[in-house]
C-alpha cells in the first residue's frame, strides 16, 4: 500500500498512550493532533464523566460518533480516539474509509500504570473488578482488527511516534519531518 492517508486513527485500550502519541506523531508530521474524548467534552459542555453518569453510555456513544463524522472535512489530522470507538462496528467503517488505523498495543499491566486510579474513565472504572482481564482480551481482538500494530509498552511518546512514523514511512509525506 502506497496511498497517502488523510488521517491517522490511534486506536487501543484505556491507557495505552493515544493522546500524548498522537500529539508527539502530528508534531513530527506538521499535522493536527485531535483527541476525541477532548472534542465530545468541548462539543457537549461537560466532562465524559458527567455524560456517562447522566445520559448514559448511549448517549456518549452516539457523541463520539458526531466528532468522528465532522473529521471528514479535516485533513493531516492525527485522531487520538477514544477506548471505545474502534469498538463500534460503525465507527470502524467510518475509519476505514476515510484513513488508516494504528493500534498501540499495551498491556493491562502498562495501561493500568498510566490510568492510575481511572478517575474520569467511567468505563475503566465500571470494567475493573472481576471480568476485567476478559473486557480487556475482548476488546483487544477488536484492536487487532486496525490497520498497523504497533506495541506502545514502553518508551516515550515521542518513541513510540517514531515507531509509528517508520511502518508507514512509505504512506506519509516527508516535509514537515
Ligand atoms: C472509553 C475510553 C475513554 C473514553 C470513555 C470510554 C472506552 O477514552 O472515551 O471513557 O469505552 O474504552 P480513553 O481510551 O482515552 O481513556
Amino acid at each position: 500500500m502506497t496511498d497517502r492517508p488523510a488521517r491517522i486513527f490511534l486506536v487501543g485500550f484505556m491507557g495505552a498512550g493515544k493522546s500524548s502519541v498522537a500529539i508527539a506523531l502530528a508534531q513530527r508530521l506538521g499535522w493536527e493532533a485531535i483527541d476525541t474524548d477532548s472534542s465530545v467534552e468541548v462539543q457537549e459542555g461537560c466532562s465524559i464523566e458527567q455524560i456517562f453518569r447522566e445520559r448514559g453510555e448511549g448517549s456518549f456513544r452516539r457523541a463520539e460518533w458526531e466528532v468522528l463524522i465532522a473529521l471528514a472535512h479535516q485533513e493531516g489530522r492525527v485522531i487520538a480516539t477514544g477506548g471505545g470507538v474502534f469498538a463500534c462496528a460503525d465507527h470502524r467503517r467510518w475509519i476505514r474509509a476515510h484513513g488508516v488505523s494504528v493500534w498501540l498495543d499495551s498491556s493491562l499491566a502498562a495501561c493500568a500504570t498510566r490510568v492510575g486510579t481511572g478517575a474520569g474513565r467511567p468505563r475503566w472504572q465500571a470494567a475493573r473488578g472481576v471480568g476485567f482481564r476478559a473486557f480487556f482480551e475482548k476488546r483487544r481482538a477488536i484492536y487487532a482488527l486496525a490497520d498497523y500494530r504497533i506495541g506502545a509498552d514502553r518508551g516515550s511518546p515521542e518513541e513510540v511516534a517514531d515507531r509509528v512514523l517508520h511502518r508507514l514511512a512509505d504512506r506519509l509525506p516527508t516535509e514537515g519531518r
